[in-house]
């Protein structure tokens, strides 16, 4: 025993480990596991090992889902979804309020199951993990009180399909089950395979609470589980894992009508200015790529350092690394613990080699024994070599310095994916600056992964689209009041090409890119249904739009009050020729268009975001951001009405567009185009290629540069949903309807037209 003493002198920690015989002995009571359907535990099927990571140590074994376990699950989740539903939003309250407090009262025990499963330190499971899961079943709670006046009108879904990673098990399912419930779906969830245990522990407090039979199902397994939970009649897949997954899964239900959020990959970038408080900072990666073993996806795995600042930031960030323990994941004194599973740290040891192979420098101590890797950061990481984009789901960061901040910015969006981003500096104006300039779903100002239910997260581009938490993340698991649909009107005439000189090209109508009539690029044109000779649009046209769109980026910049005076122009322009325009396309159909412009022009500089109540002291808003240019594959049978219902709410949030106008039609857009000119609508803001519908929208899907795709019709809807696999572009899919109703306009379209970002700014002095 050291005297007072000596243990002043070493200040060495003693081990401070977290009783675990509690969860233990639950364990031992079901040493084989079956799945939870219908309110009960099935027996135990073909099983594989759940593994404590740190020991290797079988902590249990768990049932492999197969297709009928799915088919079971989702069956039961059906029958119980019109009842749960019938109970109203008080009645649904109050059972998530009963799990949000069992959970709490089972906080210990729930914290060492999942720090047993998973590796992750008690600390974390103790003062993150669970902690968040309570709140969020609680916020949840007053969501599902309140929604017939916040979102009225609205219905669930159905039975929605969640699919969740184990970096944080219990978390990701209450982020997936509390709100699909709040808003009256039911649902199957699969957790992943290597983190099984809390999920089957929060099955039994469904029962606990008297949770109707089928509301909540939990079926365990693998990928191929997952896969056959994508392929079931479910109504919605809610997702969150690798790219590489979500992508297949966005193939899997295109054309299937499933509504689909995915939560995918980052590689976030860590900004530390100049001005930044360094102590901070260094506080901050280890809050960010040194929380949970870096397995987190929004980790700020990518340090971009001031050039001035960074020989005092790595002095200091070596220092306080030197510092972390790593260790056993029960002792309450461990900083890092195990990775979840052998696999998983043999790909970031692999990744590790393959980055120092191609030149990087680790700092930090060699990889440690068993499943833990020890934290560190890389240096040298040149553009070449795969770890500067490349996600390493561990304790390991890259280093890279900047000179100024464009060049912070540049190289914050120098990666496919934009899930969170850090920033650090100790001026307002520059760190908000940088946050509207970065491209991501989340953005931390001199903080860290901070999360909280009401405050929506979620990422752009290749981390996945659709957000969790708040009321955009409720809103995934809505649908808006149903319209009456259209059966879908083919286009009537192919769009053939008719030869040049028998169409008399010079004296045809053209195409309109970057706010010049051009001629399409194989000179060629079509004859529309509607009698005219019109310009046929090719690939090669609608990249020379995507182009110009591009170059448009002011109209984004501008702000709402600007674009607001546009449209309000462009209304006012179209009235003057209300007569002319009438005559050749119909007078209701100009004079819905002239009040649909009035309507968006008013909505431009209204369709605010909020500011969100978390914790005190932190100032988090939300913001709706356009997501840049967006292919709109137009109502084939509404020329003019039709087009400008969904072109005008894309440019009033300050998206720019490339639209393809009705297939049989496509005059009166073009028409349309001529006015935009004379009333301020800067070139590329609204790009028109006519031509094959089908085609067309298949290149915009295609396109990387297309952040997002409207398409309206069913035929080719299949093939371009799977096409927006590539880049994950969001599409919002739009039935054929009466495009000059009174629906047909207002906030659902401008909440499909932006996505929203979440800054956190935490003051006090
Ligand atoms: P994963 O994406 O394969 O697993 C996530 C979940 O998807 C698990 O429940 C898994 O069983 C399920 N799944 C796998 N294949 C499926 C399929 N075809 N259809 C439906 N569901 C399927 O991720 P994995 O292999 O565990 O980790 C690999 C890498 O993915 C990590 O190193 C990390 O880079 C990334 N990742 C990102 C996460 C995030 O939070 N964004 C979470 C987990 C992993």
């Amino acid at each position: 025993m050291p005297s007072v003493s000596e243990i002043m002198e070493s200040m060495e920690y003693g081990p401070s480990v977290e009783d675990s015989s509690a969860v233990r002995d639950w364990l031992a009571a079901t040493p084989a596991r079956g799945h939870f359907i219908d309110g009960g535990f099935t027996e135990a099927g073909d099983l594989f090992d759940s593994r404590d990571p740190a020991s290797g140590d079988l902590l249990a074994q768990v049932t492999q889902g197969t297709a009928d376990d799915i088919a079971a699950a989702v069956a039961a989740a059906r029958a119980a979804q019109p009842g749960w539903q019938g109970l109203g939003g008080h009645g649904r309250a109050r059972f998530l309020y009963a799990i949000a407090r069992t959970i709490q009262k089972r906080e210990r025990f729930l914290s060492v199951l999942e720090t047993l499963d998973n590796g992750k330190p008690i600390r974390e499971s103790r003062d993150i993990d669970i902690p968040l899961a309570v709140r969020h079943f609680y916020h949840h709670a007053g969501w599902a009180e309140i929604m017939a006046d916040e979102f009225p009108g609205q219905q669930a879904l159905g039975v929605a399909g969640q699919i969740i990673p184990w970096n944080f098990p219990l978390l990701m399912l209450s982020w997936k089950i509390a709100p699909a419930i709040a808003a009256g779906n039911t649902v199957v969830l699969k957790p992943a395979e290597y983190t099984s245990l809390t999920a089957l522990a929060f099955a039994e407090i469904c029962q606990q609470v008297g949770l109707p039979k089928g509301v909540v199902n939990i079926v365990t397994g693998d990928g191929e589980t997952g896969a056959a939970l994508v392929r079931a009649e479910v109504d919605k897949i809610a997702f969150t894992g690798s790219t590489e997954v979500g992508r297949a899964i966005r193939q899997a239900t295109a054309g299937t009508g499933k509504r689909l959020t995915l939560e995918l990959g980052g590689k976030s970038p860590f900004v530390v200015m100049e001005d930044a408080d360094l102590d901070a900072a260094v506080e901050g990666v280890v809050d960010s790529i040194w929380f949970n073993q870096g397995q987190v996806c929004c980790a700020g795995s990518r340090l971009l350092v001031a050039e001035a600042v960074a020989p005092r930031f790595e002095h200091l960030l070596q220092r306080r690394l030197a510092t972390l323990r790593v260790g056993p994941p029960l002792d309450k004194s461990t900083d890092i613990g195990a990775i979840v599973h052998p696999v998983q740290r043999d790909r970031i040891l692999s990744l590790l080699d393959q980055g120092i192979a191609a030149g990087a420098e680790l700092i930090g101590s060699p990889p440690a024994e068993g499943c833990f890797v020890n934290p560190g950061y890389l240096r040298a990481v040149s553009p070449a070599n795969p770890l500067w984009s490349a996600e390493i789901f561990g304790p390991i960061a890259t280093l890279t310095t900047f000179r100024t901040a464009d060049e912070a910015v540049a190289l914050a969006n120098n990666s496919r994916y934009g899930l969170a981003a850090q920033i650090w500096s100790e001026s307002a104006t520059v760190a908000t600056d940088l946050a509207a300039l970065i491209r991501s779903g989340v953005v931390w100002i001199n903080g860290a992964n901070m999360f909280d239910s009401a405050a929506p997260f979620g990422g752009m581009r290749e981390s996945g689209f659709g957000r969790e938490g708040g009321r955009v993340g409720l809103a995934e698991y809505l649908a808006p009041p149903p319209v009456e649909t259209r059966p879908d009107p083919e286009p009537n005439a192919e769009a053939a090409p008719v030869a040049s000189e028998a169409a008399g090209i010079d004296r045809t109508i053209k195409l309109y890119i970057g706010g010049a009539q051009k001629r399409p690029d194989g000179g060629a044109s079509y004859r529309a249904a509607s009698g005219d000779l019109v310009p046929l649009g090719n690939r090669k046209d609608i990249r020379n739009a995507v182009e110009a769109a591009q170059k448009a980026g002011k109209w984004t910049t501008m702000g709402g009050p600007a674009r607001a005076q546009v449209l309000y122009f462009l209304a006012e322009n179209l009235s003057q020729r209300q007569r002319d325009l009438s005559r050749l396309h119909g007078a209701d159909q100009v004079e819905a268009a002239i009040a649909r412009l009035f309507h968006y022009a008013a909505w431009a500089d209204k369709f605010d975001g909020w500011n969100v109540q978390t914790r005190p002291g932190h100032l988090v808003n939300v913001v709706p951001e356009a997501f840049g240019v967006m292919g709109i594959v137009c109502p084939n049978d509404a020329p003019l009405i039709g087009f400008v219902s969904l072109i005008a709410p894309a440019i009033a949030m300050g998206n720019r567009v490339v639209a393809v106008p009705s297939q049989d039609d496509p005059v009166a857009a073009f028409d349309l185009a001529q006015v935009m000119d004379s009333s301020d609508v800067p070139g590329g803001v609204v790009n028109i290629v006519s031509g094959p519908r089908r085609d067309l929208a298949l290149t915009l899907a295609q396109h990387d540069d297309v952040a997002a795709m409207w398409f309206c019709g069913e035929t080719g809807r299949d093939a371009v949903e799977a096409a927006s696999a590539g880049n994950l572009k969001p599409v919002w899919a739009l039935p054929n309807r009466d495009w000059s109703a009174a629906d047909a306009q207002g906030r659902a379209f401008l909440d499909q037209a932006v996505q929203w970002k979440t800054i956190w700014l935490p003051y006090g002095a």
